[in-house]
């Protein structure tokens, strides 16, 4: 019998108390300092070497100078007598404090967070968690990242799941004629929608509060992959209305790698039932084991960063920064933008194709070890390209510097 989270949580509560005015550990809670987030080079915040420029937040983001800070005191205190820390009731209880930040961050219960590895960590949870039947649909689109994907394949390959993935071009931005595609897939048999939030191909944002009101139309559940959204744009988990969404810690809100976040919506905890959290969803339980509580609380630090700046400001920057890559892209180099137009289905992820005779990979190799700037190649089962991912650390001064060198190299190739 799962144990009530919100009496774990009130308990748990008092027990932080307790530790924090003892002094114990340097709590991240109500501690940090809204600053501004415009971001500028050789910014001490982070560990960037000078002059380098970083834009693949999308694949893993970086940890700002006091969230490793933290994660290191904790780390520090913990190893001082690691049995101590653990076995007793200080660590169980100090890390519900990542889950009540992450669930006033992301407009849900407490009871509703779960604490994981990753999205794929999560997403798997989901996967496993559901129990599905020989001869259950799975709707998906081409455009999932194997991390929301590997869950739905396994239940494929092991337990006879069938899974109906739309087509979905990477140049159909129309929210209307997405939610028609999916919605011309649902069968009789189809008990789950399975989607990104925002794709991680072309950083398409999905309506995704209409496809759960569809999805809870025809009683089937809505899961989402949120690695591309969270820490980026606002996200609000119950005005999506899904009923699970699984996310990283080490992408956009910038946390320590190795942590994640998932949610499951209250209504449906009794058919989501991953092992490891049988027991409780508490960080520490009896299903998960040991956790990595120093990583989990530099978690807490990363998001009450975000959630004291405002994610409303942080979203807007990341996008002027995005629609001004965008436009420049197109004025001065000319590529061909797989990404929406700045608007509502736009986020702060952008790709380009790159002419056939330019490799995505090799083209980012280039940029890395001759001008240092990290953004990545688009995935090769998507599209030759290359993907820029634009967070609060960077400046206009970044992205003209980056459209200046890319139009350069490419005219090199032309001659
Ligand atoms: C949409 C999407 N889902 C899942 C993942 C995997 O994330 P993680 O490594 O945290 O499992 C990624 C990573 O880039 C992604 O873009």
């Amino acid at each position: 019998m799962m144990k009530s989270s919100s009496e774990i949580t009130r308990r748990d509560f008092l027990t932080i108390a307790g530790i924090l005015a003892a002094g114990s550990v340097t709590p991240a809670m109500g501690q940090i300092t809204p600053t501004t987030i415009s971001g500028r080079p050789g910014n001490d915040e982070y560990f960037f070497p000078a002059g380098f420029i970083y834009m693949n937040t999308g694949t893993i983001g970086p940890c700002r100078r006091k969230t490793v800070e933290e994660t290191t005191d904790t780390w520090k205190q913990l190893e001082s007598l690691p049995l101590q820390f653990y076995a007793t009731k200080f660590a169980p209880a100090l890390a519900e404090k990542t889950r009540m930040m992450a669930a006033s961050f992301l407009g849900c219960d407490i009871s509703e967070i779960m604490i994981t590895k990753s999205t794929t960590d999560g997403m798997n949870a989901v996967a496993q968690g559901l129990r599905l039947q020989p001869g259950d649909r799975i709707i998906t689109t081409n455009q999932e990242h194997d991390g929301g994907l590997n869950g739905w394949n396994y239940m494929a390959k092991y337990y006879g799941v069938r899974i109906d993935s739309v087509n979905i071009p990477f140049d159909t931005h129309d929210p209307s004629l997405l939610l028609e595609n999916i919605s011309k897939a649902i069968t009789p048999q189809t008990k789950l929608i399975s989607i990104s939030h925002v794709f991680s191909s072309t950083g398409l944002r999905l309506p995704v509060a209409e496809i759960s009101k569809l999805a809870r139309s025809k009683d089937i559940l809505c899961i989402v992959d949120g690695a591309q959204a969270v820490g980026t744009i606002k996200v609000n988990l119950k005005e999506l209305g899904c009923h699970a969404y699984a996310t990283s810690g080490h992408k956009w809100l910038m946390g320590p790698k190795g942590t994640g976040l998932l949610y499951i919506s209250k209504e449906v905890q009794n058919r989501i039932r991953p092992i490891q959290f049988e027991d409780s969803h508490n960080t520490f339980n009896e299903s998960t084991g040991v956790g990595n509580l120093p990583g989990i609380l530099g978690l807490a630090t990363a998001i009450d960063y975000l959630h004291e700046t405002g994610i409303g400001k942080v979203e807007q920057q990341n996008l002027s920064l995005r629609n001004r890559l965008y436009h420049s892209l197109l004025k001065e180099t000319g590529l061909d933008i797989q990404s929406p137009p700045p608007g509502s289905m736009a986020s702060p992820l952008l790709s380009c194709r790159l002419p056939e005779n330019i490799d995505g990979g090799k083209f980012s190799s280039l940029f890395l070890e001759t001008h240092k700037i990290s953004f990545r190649p688009v995935h090769k089962k998507w599209f030759n390209g290359v993907r820029f991912s634009l967070h609060v650390f960077n400046t206009e001064e970044e992205v003209d510097k980056l459209v200046q060198i890319i139009k350069k190299e490419l005219s090199s190739r032309s001659d």
